[in-house]
Order: C-alpha cells, then sequence, then structure tokens
C-alpha cells in the first residue's frame, strides 16, 4: 500500500465493515450511502474508508464540505476520479486534458450556458415540450421518467446541437448516445477499457458521433451560416493562443455537456412531478403560480415568465435536496489538506455525498419530509453555510448548467399542470442506488387527461 502518514500530523479516524480485506468492499459496491450515513454516525463528518489500497475520505456536513468545494485545481483534481469519462468525452477532452486546457474548455461551455442565452434556449424548450405532449393525446397512462428521457434529449439535440441535427439527423444521434450512455457501466468506472461489448459499441458510437458533427460543422463553414446554438458557440470559441478547438473537441465538447445533463435533468424533472402529485397542498399553491404569473403575461410561456415561478424553483430545489441524482462528487488530493487537528494525505480520495448531507437532521429539520417551503426566502435554511444544500455541487465546479436544467425542468412541468388533468399511480418510487446516476426505481407511472382549455390547443407555435 501506500505510505500513508505525514510527519507530526494526524490521520482522521478510519471506518470499517464487516469482514476485513472485502467487507468495506462489499459495503461500498451494496450501497455507498448506507457506508457514509454509518461511517458519520460512528465517526463524525471526516473518517477515511479503505477499498483495496485506495483510502477514500469522507467529508459530511457543510463546514467540511468546505475543504472539498475551496480546494483549487492543483490541490483536489478531477481528472484521475472521473477517467472514466475519457472513452466518452474523448481524448483531450475535459477530463483527459492538462489542467490549463481543460480550464479553457470548461470556460467555452460556461459562454454557451450564460443567462443570457437563456432567452433563447427556452423557447426551443417550449417548443418541444408542446410537441411533445400533444402526441400524448386525450387521455392515457405514462411513465414519466420514460417520458421526460425521451423529452429531454430532443431539447438537448436541439438547443446543444442545433437544427441539424434535431431535424435530419435524430434518429441516428438517438441511437449513438444510447450506445455511448450503455457504455458506461459501473464496471467502466473501475475499467473503462476492459474488451466487453458494451465498450465496442461505445467506442464505435463514439467515432460515428463525431464524423456526423464533422459533417455538419464543415457545412456551416462551407455554407457561411450561423445557428443560434452550442455546437455554432464552441465552432466559433477560441483558445488563449488563438487556436480554435478542433472538430474532434467540439463533438467531445458536446457529449460532456449532453452527459452532465440528461439523466440528471429527466430524473429530477420526474422526482418533482412524482412528488408535486402527492403533495396535493403544494400541487394547489403551484398552480396557482402558474395562473397568476402566466395571466400577467398574456397566456405567453418564455423566460420572464418562468423566472418569476419562486414556488416550483423551491419545490426542485427541495427535491434535489432529498434526490440527488450525483450522490458522490470526488477528486483526488494532490497536495495534503487540513480539517480539524487532521490532515487528508496525498493522494488520497476525498468524497462528499449530496444524498447523505441533504439528509443530515443537524442542518435540514425533519430532514425525511419534502418541505419545499423550507428553503423560502428569510427562511433558517437559506441562511444556513453556503455548502449545507449541494444538489449541484459548489465552488469553482459548481454546476453549469443549474439555470438550464430549472428552465428545463419549470417548463416540462408548466406545460403539463397547464394542459392535462394529473394523477399519480401507486406509491412514490425508491431511489436505485445501484445506477451510475440515482434516479426513481421503475415504473414512475401517472395518469392523465387532457383539460378542455388545454394549453397544448391554444398555443400557437411559429
Ligand atoms: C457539474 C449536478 C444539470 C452541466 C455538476 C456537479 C453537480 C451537478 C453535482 C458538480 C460535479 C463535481 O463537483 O464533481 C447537476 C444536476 C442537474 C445538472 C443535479 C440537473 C438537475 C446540468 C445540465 C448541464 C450541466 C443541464 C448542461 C447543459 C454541468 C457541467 C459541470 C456540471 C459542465 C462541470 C462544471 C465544472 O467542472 O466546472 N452538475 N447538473 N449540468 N454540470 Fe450539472
Amino acid at each position: 500500500g501506500i505510505a500513508r502518514e505525514v510527519k507530526g500530523q494526524q490521520l482522521p479516524p478510519t471506518y470499517k465493515e464487516g469482514l476485513p480485506l472485502v467487507g468495506n468492499l462489499i459495503a461500498f459496491a451494496k450501497g455507498p450511502l448506507n457506508v457514509v450515513q454509518r461511517g458519520y454516525q460512528s465517526c463524525g463528518d471526516i473518517f477515511t474508508f479503505k477499498v483495496f489500497h485506495k483510502h477514500i475520505t469522507f467529508l459530511v456536513g457543510p463546514k467540511a464540505h468546505e475543504i472539498f468545494f475551496q480546494g483549487t485545481d492543483d490541490e483536489l483534481d478531477q481528472n484521475e476520479v472521473y477517467a472514466f469519462s475519457v472513452p466518452i468525452f474523448g481524448k483531450g477532452v475535459v477530463y483527459d486534458a492538462p489542467l490549463e486546457k481543460r480550464l479553457q474548455q470548461l470556460r467555452i461551455m460556461s459562454a454557451a450556458l450564460r443567462p443570457a442565452r437563456m432567452y433563447g434556449y427556452v423557447d426551443q424548450m417550449v417548443l418541444e415540450a408542446v410537441q411533445f405532449f400533444r402526441k400524448w393525446g386525450d387521455q392515457g397512462q405514462v411513465d414519466i421518467l420514460e417520458s421526460l428521457s425521451d423529452l429531454i434529449i430532443l431539447t438537448a439535440s436541439r438547443c446543444l446541437m442545433g437544427r441539424e441535427v434535431r431535424e435530419q439527423l435524430f434518429e441516428k444521434v438517438s441511437k449513438l448516445y444510447h450506445d455511448l450512455d450503455q457504455g458506461m457501466q459501473p464496471i467502466s468506472v473501475f475499467a473503462p477499457y476492459l474488451p466487453i461489448s458494451a465498450h465496442r459499441k461505445r467506442d464505435k458510437a463514439r467515432e460515428e458521433m463525431v464524423q456526423l458533427f464533422r459533417t455538419v460543422i464543415q457545412n456551416r463553414r462551407r455554407r457561411n451560416v450561423k445557428e443560434d446554438d452550442m455546437l455554432q458557440t464552441f465552432m466559433d470559441a477560441s483558445y488563449r493562443d488563438g487556436s480554435r478547438p478542433s472538430e474532434y473537441e467540439v463533438a467531445g465538447l458536446l457529449i460532456a455537456l449532453l452527459f452532465a445533463g440528461q439523466h440528471t435533468s429527466s430524473i429530477t424533472g420526474s422526482w418533482t412531478g412524482m412528488l408535486l402529485l402527492r403533495n396535493k397542498d403544494v400541487f394547489e399553491r403551484v398552480k396557482k403560480e402558474q395562473d397568476t404569473i402566466i395571466e400577467e403575461h398574456g397566456d405567453e410561456l418564455n423566460y420572464d415568465v418562468l423566472s418569476k415561478m419562486n414556488l416550483l424553483h423551491l419545490c426542485i430545489k427541495e427535491t434535489l435536496r432529498m434526490y440527488p441524482p450525483l450522490i458522490l462528487l470526488m477528486r483526488k488530493v494532490l497536495k495534503p489538506k487540513f480539517y480539524k487537528e487532521y490532515v487528508i494525505p496525498e493522494n488520497d480520495i476525498v468524497m462528499v455525498s449530496p444524498a447523505a448531507s441533504g439528509r443530515l437532521e443537524n442542518v435540514f429539520k425533519n430532514p425525511n419530509a419534502w418541505d419545499p417551503d423550507r428553503f423560502g426566502p428569510n427562511r433558517e435554511e437559506d441562511k444556513k453555510a453556503p455548502f449545507s444544500f449541494i444538489g449541484f455541487g459548489g465552488g469553482r465546479h459548481g454546476c453549469m448548467g443549474e439555470q438550464f436544467a430549472y428552465l428545463q425542468i419549470k417548463t416540462i412541468w408548466t406545460v403539463l399542470v397547464r394542459s392535462f388533468d394529473l394523477e399519480p399511480i401507486g406509491d412514490l418510487s425508491q431511489p436505485d442506488y445501484n445506477a451510475m446516476v440515482v434516479g426513481p426505481r421503475p415504473p414512475c407511472l401517472l395518469k392523465y387527461r387532457k383539460k378542455k382549455d388545454s394549453f397544448l390547443d391554444r398555443v400557437s407555435l411559429y
């Protein structure tokens, strides 16, 4: 193993489970969340958990989270822990790029997600949602997670990849996306290049995807047209030395954004709706909020209207507190970090858990109750330490797509609520903690019946 001593400094307490050697691995594979919670109960807000030769040091709670989120890139590194993304995003892209280049790529991505761009994206979101829900017909039953996954990939392909992909190449891209997605198995985290069929399909899909974007990019350049999408932003971007990202890199950045936003948004959108439909009081207030705001704007649904929907916003945030899709965030320690009387040595993996920290009783009163008002203005929870709610991460690598995600989910539920009478079927699903991105265990069924004055019939798309 790696020597973990730092002279004269105390290491964090260690936490173990079950049999020696394999106990920890089994416990971690079965339920990482339980490990965090039990470790926290027995050791406190910092402890080390050993899996084979790896030392994983957990930081739990707002104070300990500061160490994680305030760390700089030369102290806490993402590249190694997120290496499993490299065969998907591509060589030299994001987590495979040297720090200097990676930071520039992140800057290019964040330019495509800045607030001024949201007006245009919302129009696309509304357009896709209306077309999509019109196909539902007058009444029926759906699995909402399946539906939202389908819808969100349509929106993403329009906002990210642009008109050509959405209108002509969508079938192809969604098949390729499927193979890429299936290429990210839990085993891929440990052995991203293991020669299994899922990985072979993944590699082939990536090559085809790059080829396809290359064609779209070259066509745009040849015809000298500019579109209002992320692809264009990436095509026109430049690195600090004046060079442009290659076609290969542009494709990689698009794929990276697609992966960051797809499951996270469809899962959060599904939980939000499933919880709303089971909490009648809040649901009535959400409907009233929509009536008031939309009437003020002459039945229009756009960025300004959605931005005023505070209660719906808090519903999404509260949902993420309880059911964050990314349950563990990690970094590799490059320079020793200090917390309380402890040192976290070089080469440790540090982890924080949005899922565990959203349920801490000393941070969130009555943590297992879904209560969107807990985050309202002037409420206790909002005044707490900055890193108590970490569903979107935080600090220098906090989620760039946060606003995009809120707007997407708000668009979907606004269109749905104003178009259909909705009823949940069965009990609320439980989270499936075995998945890479944690969502509700299927099925997530609901019944719908179109309203007489449905928004879908009133709205005209142009
Ligand atoms: C980073 C959550 C949607 C783009 C993150 C992180 C979290 C997160 C927890 C931090 C990861 C870390 O610290 O290691 C979510 C959730 C979403 C969502 C819960 C939906 C509800 C999106 C969308 C996009 C996006 C829609 C883009 C369109 C990104 C990017 C980063 C990121 C680019 C990396 C930022 C950086 O490293 O500097 N997200 N995300 N996310 N997210 Fe999201």
